[in-house]
């Protein structure tokens, strides 16, 4: 858990909220990994503060520069114009057809935009918050084209990844820049580049280590979440270098400097900038001043993004805003790890993934399923998953047999005994003031999880309220109590209004549909979030309006389609893979049984220690702590790692090998490796850091 107390109470929060979520590029539709980790947590917060009665600026827009774009473009053989304009149309229906309340959905490609980037970055230029520097870059000769970012191909120096591109391995999520590839290729041409100088403005982060440390690692450390806490240190202890943010290409907002020409501003320069436009574009449009959302200390500013953009956020644009003084810099970054879809990564370039559009065109009026399930599933401290089967379970299960199930239960009875409207309780019983009571501590307890980012709990939380009013219906029994004593009756129905109508405030923030059918069928006016339990909910003699089936059984065909779905894309992608395949994969060794497996005994541990071996080119001798003991291993790794590359990695461990003597030393396991396509041996490593001794299975 990333945060062990609770530093934000609820009479500490500031009255004005600016909420960003990360502008999507516009070179593809949205899919549900960009839903659950960036929109849907932004959307329940920001509806939450709404309710709270905070003012909230709930800004995002289209990221319509950068390289994505014009390789997007230049694949689908059109004009990158012509590829945002496509995309921005596809994204924001997709946004507004899932509930995304966003204040205001701008696009980079807007005049305000390309103004107030150019004005932001002609303030730090006359202020000399730039190094100006001539370096040599990766040039295509044939398309006479410097080739930044994601224009350059290569193997990644990290994981091997033979596609990884001139920003960032897609495969291990390591940022690089081109010259940090093996074997570079240019993207355009698939041509070996050469290295030619060009002149660029770069913003010496360096000199901002010492105010980045002091406030995230820390002002900060107690309520940022570990993993972006995790990430940020270990840039800061890499030591920051100063980084370009012009690049030489044809798609962007133009340097606004002299002797710039043919350059624009990086697109992580101009592209977290866009949350300012967008906010002043809201503001012209309403008669608001921008500057209260972006310079008050009133305004907590917060940015909802995914675990790829933690750098951009948390180091380059605070640098930025730093570097430009007068802004407010995030109060917080909670970030969220990735969504996999059915155990693997999701990808646009494999088509493996759930598109918004295609899902609601299979699901019509389904748009809260999917946001109940993504965010039960929300990758908020590791990666997580999403399969279909989970997908059916949550909805007939969860969805379907509680929530919806209770509510029909109370509206089809009150309907039926009192024609529905709402009864006059008489005495209530223990149960039910337990009842009463307990559903009015649920409000809090949502908003105590909401308050430190944790979506899944604060679900989990509302979800409760339908629990205790299904099982409340289900234990009063009223359909049978009702021949006997029909008085008691009118106390339960109107007990299960009560949580009817809690439900209705309570589920707003998480299933906006939902919440909007059920309260026009309770006729609930809105209310503050402090307030739901002032009065009774749903008072005596409330006309209930008849109300259509919430939630609907999800049946095993509807996931059979999906499945095929996907299983299309498995074997497209097949067929590509064994069509660009150029590494050799061994035939498969003779089947094992499973006692057979289990006679392994795999171990996580570190190197502690590690020397050549004396007339052996091939060999390390190593000391491995293996959480059991500290062991000498002999492994043929030295002609991929010198001795001090390996100290300190953690590996996996074969323990239970017999020892054998290799050049004169007894070694005693054997350690995991693989081959890389250069050749190179590769550790098979824990993704995290995980205790010695842990066993692997
Ligand atoms: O990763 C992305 O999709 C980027 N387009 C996010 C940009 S966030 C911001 F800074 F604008
Ligand atoms: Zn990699």
């Amino acid at each position: 858990m990333w945060v062990s107390i609770i530093n934000k109470d609820k009479n500490f929060m500031k009255s004005r909220y600016t909420l960003t979520a990360a502008l999507p590029y516009t070179n593809g539709p949205v899919h549900i990994g960009h839903l659950a980790g960036v929109y849907i947590p932004a959307d329940i917060f920001a509806r939450f503060l709404r309710l709270k009665g905070k003012e909230v600026a709930f800004i995002c827009g289209s990221d319509e520069h950068g390289v994505p774009i014009t390789i997007s473009a230049k694949k689908e053989g059109v004009s990158p114009q012509q590829i945002v304009d496509k995309y921005h149309a596809i994204i924001n229906k997709s946004f507004e057809d899932f509930g995304i309340s966003f204040d205001n959905y701008s696009r980079t490609s807007a005049e305000i935009h390309h103004k107030t980037a150019s004005d932001f970055f002609r303030k730090l230029y006359e202020n000399g918050k730039f190094i100006e520097e001539t370096s040599e870059q990766y040039y295509d000769e044939q398309e006479n084209q410097f080739l930044a970012d994601r224009y350059i191909t290569g193997t990644c120096p990290k994981c091997g990844n033979e596609n990884a591109y001139g920003d960032q391995c897609e495969n291990c999520g390591t940022s690089l820049s081109p010259k940090d590839l093996i074997n570079p290729k240019s993207a355009l041409s698939g041509n070996q580049p050469i290295l030619k100088e060009t002149q660029h403005w770069y913003l010496p982060l360096d000199q901002y280590e010492n105010f980045l440390k002091d406030w995230i690692l820390v002002q900060h450390k107690n309520d940022w979440k570990t993993n972006v806490l995790g990430q940020v240190k270990s840039w800061l202890d890499a030591g920051l270098q100063p980084r370009a943010v012009t690049r030489d290409l044809d798609w962007g907002i133009p340097v606004p400097v002299a002797g710039a020409e043919g350059k624009v501003l990086y697109v992580w320069f101009d592209a977290p900038i866009g949350y300012i436009s967008s906010t002043k574009e809201w503001c012209e449009k309403n008669g608001k001043n921008w500057e209260d959302f972006w310079k008050s200390e009133e305004t907590e500013l917060i940015h909802f993004i995914g675990k790829d953009n933690i750098v951009f956020h948390c180091i380059i644009f605070p640098a930025m805003l730093q570097a430009h003084g007068n802004y407010i810099l995030p109060e917080n970054v909670p970030a969220n790890e990735f969504l996999n879809l059915e155990n693997d990564k999701i990808s646009t370039s494999r088509n493996w993934a759930v598109w918004l559009h295609e899902y609601l065109q299979d699901f019509p009026n389904q748009q809260d399923v999917l946001r109940y399930v993504l965010a039960s599933n929300m990758p908020e401290t590791k990666d997580n998953n999403f399969t279909w089967s989970d997908f059916q379970l949550k909805n007939n299960s969860e969805l379907v047999a509680i929530f919806g199930n209770f509510i029909n239960r109370t509206l089809v009875l009150t309907q039926k005994y009192y024609e529905g409207n709402v009864p006059k309780p008489n005495a209530f019983t223990v149960t039910d003031k337990e009842v009463l009571e307990n559903i009015q501590a649920i409000p809090s307890k949502i908003e105590e999880q909401l308050l430190q980012y944790r979506f899944r709990d604060a679900l989990a939380e509302m979800m409760n309220l339908a629990r205790i009013g299904n099982k409340y219906l289900a234990d009063e029994e009223p359909w049978k109590v009702v021949k006997d004593n029909p008085e008691r009756v009118e106390t339960i129905l109107f007990v299960a209004l009560q949580i009817a109508g809690a439900l209705a405030y309570c589920c707003e923030p998480f299933l906006p549909f939902t919440a909007q059918k059920l309260q026009a069928s309770l006729h609930l006016q809105p209310k503050n979030w402090d307030s739901i339990f002032q009065d009774y909910i749903v008072p005596t003699g409330t006309k209930i309006q008849p109300l259509e089936l919430l939630f609907s059984k999800i049946e095993d065909e509807q996931m059979t389609i999906q499945l095929q779905k996907l299983e299309q894309s498995k074997q497209e992608n097949a067929k590509t893979t064994k069509a660009t395949q150029l590494t050799t994969i061994t035939a498969m060794k003779e089947q094992i049984t499973f006692e057979d497996f289990t006679k392994i005994d795999l171990r996580i541990g570190t190197i502690l220690q590690a020397e050549k071996v004396e007339k052996a080119d091939k060999l390390l001798q190593l000391q491995v702590d293996t959480g059991i003991d500290v062991r000498t291993i002999v492994s043929g790794i030295a002609e991929s790692f010198s001795p001090e590359e390996v100290i300190g990695k953690q590996v996996m461990v074969l323990v239970n090998l017999a020892p054998r003597k290799i050049r004169g030393i007894e070694s005693e396991g054997m350690l995991l490796l693989t081959e890389k396509s250069d050749g190179k041996l590769s550790f098979v490593t824990p993704e995290n850091p995980i205790e010695n001794g842990k066993s692997v299975s």
